[in-house]
């Protein structure tokens, strides 16, 4: 503030040794006051308050011993002060002296004290021989204690330098000039531009800190992978193992239709429901699905077919056609299983994704069919009301076999198989209802820790108003199975509330150090 304001007073500071600092009598023209100074010149500069140049000095300051010479006298005065006046009493044998004053004081002063007629010898002892004297070497280490330096110039300064009670020392001083953001008030500059800022006006008249785009920034500690990406590896190879081929799963967004008509859940069914079911309002409605497909899905809807009697209740094309986020990967299921019946239809596959996902290494058969086992693991949406377990997005793992003559002992043996390699061995099966699937089976596993029968997972044998309008030869069965990410990833990590998983309050470190998983 002091510089600010004598800059603001006089324009210049041609010295800062010059300043006084309030509250002080004296200059600050020492180096301790000085190198203040610096600290504070830095830190205005970096704010582009002032700008300043910076000049060299020698000056001079005590040794250790000098600083003992001004608080005790030098060793010529104490000489002197241990001696009797002459005639007035025993003069002092050297011997004497030096048990009086010390060896060093003793060697040192009686030299100096001789040459400056303070003392004289007095048979073979020592007495003063001045009655008063001038202790010039306190006097100049004094006046070097307060200065710096000696109006007597460089000789005597030598001379003290020789005795080594003073040593040389450089210093700095500096002028000071106005910067681009000159201003008196030293009010730090901010750093963030805030909500509040913004709302109140308050950027408008705020100063910030410029960028330093030299900074170095923070070292970044390695990349993590989630626990949840760590389940998702092992299950992955699990299925890997097992000879299953990973399914394309990128469509988030789907049409009614892949989610729901195609796997013969009815228009009518809760599941369709903004209460369950998150949909888009902008694009709010799909591209046409194939129209052949489209037709025959319809009409197995409204009025059966494939043996089955169909739902009889009305069909909205605006229904079908309206964009959500798929609420299981079973949509991403459907349009694979589609495109695998593609050459049953007659037609070539026309997506050459899909046989690198199929495999090409099963020989078609005549009728175009081959037989693939397939799984995926993404993430699904849910219009649910978040709690300890539940989340509106979460991560379902799927299974899907398809072949001829497949039979529920498939399904069970593939899950047992499955579930095992998870390090879950005692299952039961419970029917359930899915509207693709029939029959349907919960599958439940026994929770050592909760000491209880726990639900993981659904499954079942895909219906055949499902897989016929899709071209599917009769015979061919598909079974499928499907599985949360979650819940064997908390129970893996003994978590018990979701949300320390994931979301806004999952903790960065707990993702860093937790520990890989091996089922
Ligand atoms: N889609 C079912 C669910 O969301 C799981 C499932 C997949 C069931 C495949 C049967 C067959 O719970």
């Amino acid at each position: 503030q002091l510089i600010l304001d004598t800059l603001e007073s006089s324009s210049t500071i041609k010295d800062t040794r010059t300043l006084v600092i309030p509250g002080q009598s004296d200059p600050a023209a020492s180096q301790d006051a000085q190198i203040a100074i610096l600290g504070a010149l830095n830190s205005l500069f970096s704010r582009e308050m002032i700008t300043y140049d910076t000049h060299e000095t020698l000056s001079h300051v005590l040794t250790p011993e000098g600083a003992q010479l001004v608080l005790e006298g030098s060793h010529e005065a104490r000489v002197w002060a241990a001696l009797p006046v002459k005639g007035e009493g025993t003069p002092v044998t050297p011997l004497e002296l030096k048990s009086r004053v010390g060896d060093e004081t003793a060697k040192v002063g009686q030299g100096r004290a001789f040459k400056s007629g303070w003392i004289a010898k007095e048979g073979s002892g020592l007495v003063k021989s001045a009655l008063t004297i001038t202790d010039t070497t306190q006097l100049d280490l004094r006046e070097v204690d307060s200065t710096g330096t000696l109006q007597s110039g460089e000789k005597v300064l030598a001379e003290l330098r020789k005795r080594k009670l003073i040593v040389q020392r450089k210093g700095q001083w500096f002028s000071v000039r106005k910067g681009a953001n000159f201003s008196t008030s030293t009010a730090k500059p901010e750093t963030d531009l805030t909500v509040d800022m913004l709302t109140s006006g308050a950027w408008k008249t705020s100063t910030f800190k410029k960028y330093n785009f030299e900074a170095e920034g923070i070292p970044t500690n390695g990349g993590a992978l989630h626990p949840l990406l760590k389940v998702r590896e092992e299950i992955r190879n699990i299925f890997l193992e097992m000879g299953f081929e990973e399914m394309p799963t990128s469509a988030f967004v789907e049409s009614g239709f892949w989610c729901f008509d195609a796997l013969f859940v009815p228009q009518q069914h809760p599941a369709r429901d903004l209460q369950d079911t998150f949909y888009l309002s902008d694009p709010s409605t799909s591209l046409e699905p194939p129209s052949d497909y489209y037709k025959r899905v319809s009409e197995v809807h409204q009025n059966g077919g494939y043996g089955s009697l169909g739902y009889r209740a009305p069909w909205s094309h605006e229904e079908s056609r309206k964009l959500l986020l798929r609420t299981h990967t079973t949509a991403s299921s459907a349009a694979v299983l589609y495109k695998l019946a593609g050459k049953c239809r007659g037609k070539k596959v026309d997506d050459e994704a899909l046989d690198s996902t199929t495999g090409g290494s099963l020989a078609a058969t005549d009728d175009g069919f081959r037989p693939a086992k397939m799984f995926s693991i993404d993430r699904v949406f849910r219009n649910e009301t978040m709690d300890a377990t539940h989340l509106a997005e979460f991560h379902q793992v799927e299974g899907v076999v398809a072949d001829r003559n497949l039979t529920l002992a498939d399904l069970i043996g593939f899950m047992r198989v499955f579930f095992k390699k998870m390090g879950i061995e005692n299952l039961r099966f419970k029917p359930a209802f899915n509207p693709y699937t029939e029959p349907s089976l919960e599958i439940f596993a026994f929770h050592p820790y909760l000491n209880k029968w726990v639900e993981i997972g659904n499954s079942g044998m895909f219906r055949p108003e499902m897989l016929e309008p899709m071209g599917l030869p009769k015979d061919v069965r598909v079974l499928g199975w499907g599985v949360s990410l979650e819940r064997p990833t908390m129970i893996r990590y003994g978590i018990n509330n979701i949300r320390t998983l994931v979301g806004h309050k999952t903790s960065i470190e707990n993702v860093e150090s937790s520990p890989a998983v091996r089922f």
